[in-house]
């Protein structure tokens, strides 16, 4: 399975943001024991890089990839450590020529049809909606979709354990992300994820 088939499957990308490099193998033994083996982590802290290091290193296992990259640069970084994927809050024309030269899956975020038409003509179709709740959440995913059969979301910001079952169930989305799983002590943390897994599942 390539990437975007593991995100698929597993339907939800969990948001990332270490403050400390000790973090990463809590949280992530969390995750992969929580049946939620994949981790978006965020070039939003000095430390990002090296956690995506020791992430990659210690989880073979796991699908790691680089979130909040704006740039060449940190998407350089991210991809030389051994991310998976790479996620942007926008579309960064720069990053997605750097993803596409490495043959990495780059999900850059949008909102508008504007941006949706520029990810197009990059040649990108599997596109973050993003900050989804803001922008009007899944009747606007739908709005955008009879407009742009080709394109599939992943809608983050504002996804929780009440609304994800809602989103997952419009065949536009192949996943959905967020941070709501990733709050609280490791042990909470793996129950919030089986609490999530069953809900995608239908099992709760
Ligand atoms: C973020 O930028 O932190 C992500 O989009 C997650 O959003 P959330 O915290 O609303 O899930």
């Amino acid at each position: 399975m390539n990437a975007c088939e593991v995100i698929e499957n597993i339907k939800v990308v969990p948001v990332v943001v270490f403050n400390n490099i000790d973090q990463t193998i809590p949280m992530l033994n969390a995750l992969n024991e929580g049946d939620i083996p994949v981790a978006e982590i965020c070039f939003r802290t000095d430390c990002a890089r090296e956690c995506i290091k020791l992430a990659v290193k210690n989880f073979p296992q796991m699908l790691i990839g680089a979130g909040t990259v704006i740039n060449a640069e940190q998407c350089k970084q991210a991809i030389e450590v051994g991310a998976k994927f790479i996620v942007s809050p926008g579309l960064s024309e720069s990053v997605a020529k750097e993803c596409q030269k490495n043959n990495i899956p780059y999900f850059p975020g949008v909102a508008t049809p504007t941006e949706i038409m520029q990810a197009l003509e990059l040649g990108l179709t599997n596109l973050k909606f993003f900050p989804a709740s803001i922008y009007g959440g899944l009747k606007a995913i739908k709005a955008l979709s009879s407009a742009f059969p080709a394109v599939r979301f992943m809608p983050t910001g504002g996804v929780s354990d009440e609304n994800i079952k809602e989103f997952l169930e419009f065949d536009k989305i192949f996943a959905c992300g967020g941070s709501w799983m990733v709050k609280g002590t490791p042990e909470e943390i793996k129950e919030k994820c089986l609490k999530t897994r069953k809900i995608i599942k239908g099992e709760n």
